[in-house]
């Protein structure tokens, strides 16, 4: 057995591994880009040809395996609770032959903050859909394992503007909530956002483009959408709004 089937093996089944993310690169976490706002912002940020970059909660590596990709002097660390996940990003990683990125199983949690030190630290799309003890922990290593020009990318919702999004999310897991599995609950949920968004005009309607728009979105990403996602223990996202 390799190392990721006896992981599988012991492994607790997490919502991602019954329902996996579609993983893609996001722009506004690439090295470059906020190289160059931190630059703007008078500091000093490593060279990013040869970075070290640590993403937490990177899924299957959809935006962190083509950073390695463009960048073969710098070093790539992911880590992901979800297994399958993981071994989907680590059969790609396989397939396009990178040594210089490694993907692996952990918590948050149990990330080790001594030893270890990145000059970009991403985490994307995590921050508000877990509760306060990871939350604590992302911005712990953050804080720890930040080299000292260190530059830390961490993204969550936060009102207002998360209120259009948080009541399309309202309207889905009030579908969902009457339905057993990931898989029914997803469908069941899109299919009330669809036949909204089908029942309300989008000439000179707000409402309606929202409607539109977020389905639009979600039929883009696969399983993101508000139905499935799980909020932090907060409640609304996090962290709360001023
Ligand atoms: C909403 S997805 C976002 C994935 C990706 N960063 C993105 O923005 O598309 C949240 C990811 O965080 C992972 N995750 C959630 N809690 C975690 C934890 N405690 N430790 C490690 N990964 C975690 C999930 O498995 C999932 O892949």
């Amino acid at each position: 057995m390799t190392n990721l089937q006896t992981a599988v093996a012991d492994a607790q089944p997490t919502s991602y591994d019954r329902t996996p993310y579609k993983s893609y690169p996001f722009c506004q976490t690439h090295p470059d880009r906020l190289a160059t706002i931190a630059s703007l912002f008078g500091l000093m940020p490593a060279p990013v040809h040869r970075c070290r970059v640590l993403e937490l909660g990177c899924a299957s590596g959809g935006n962190l395996i083509p950073m390695a990709e463009q960048f073969p002097d710098g070093t790539f660390l992911g880590i992901d609770s979800s297994i399958r996940q993981v071994g989907d990003g680590l059969r790609l990683v396989e397939s396009l032959g990178l040594g210089n990125i490694e993907l692996r199983h952990e918590d948050i949690v149990a990330f080790p903050v001594k030893g270890q030190e990145f000059d970009y630290i991403i985490c994307h799309g995590v921050f508000s859909w877990v509760s306060d003890e990871v939350q604590r922990r992302i911005l712990e290593i953050c804080r720890k394992c930040l080299a000292p020009a260190g530059i830390a990318y961490v993204s969550y919702n936060t009102y207002p503007g998360w209120h259009m999004r948080g009541m399309i999310r309202d309207i889905m897991r009030y579908r969902a909530r009457s339905f057993e599995t990931p898989e029914s609950q997803l469908a069941q949920a899109r299919g009330l956002l669809a036949f909204l968004s089908n029942s309300v005009r989008t000439e000179n309607n707000p409402y309606g483009i929202l409607l539109k728009n977020e389905l639009e979105s979600i039929g883009r990403s696969g399983r993101r959408s508000s139905a499935a996602g799980k909020p932090s223990s907060n409640g609304p996202p996090g962290p709360r709004p001023c």
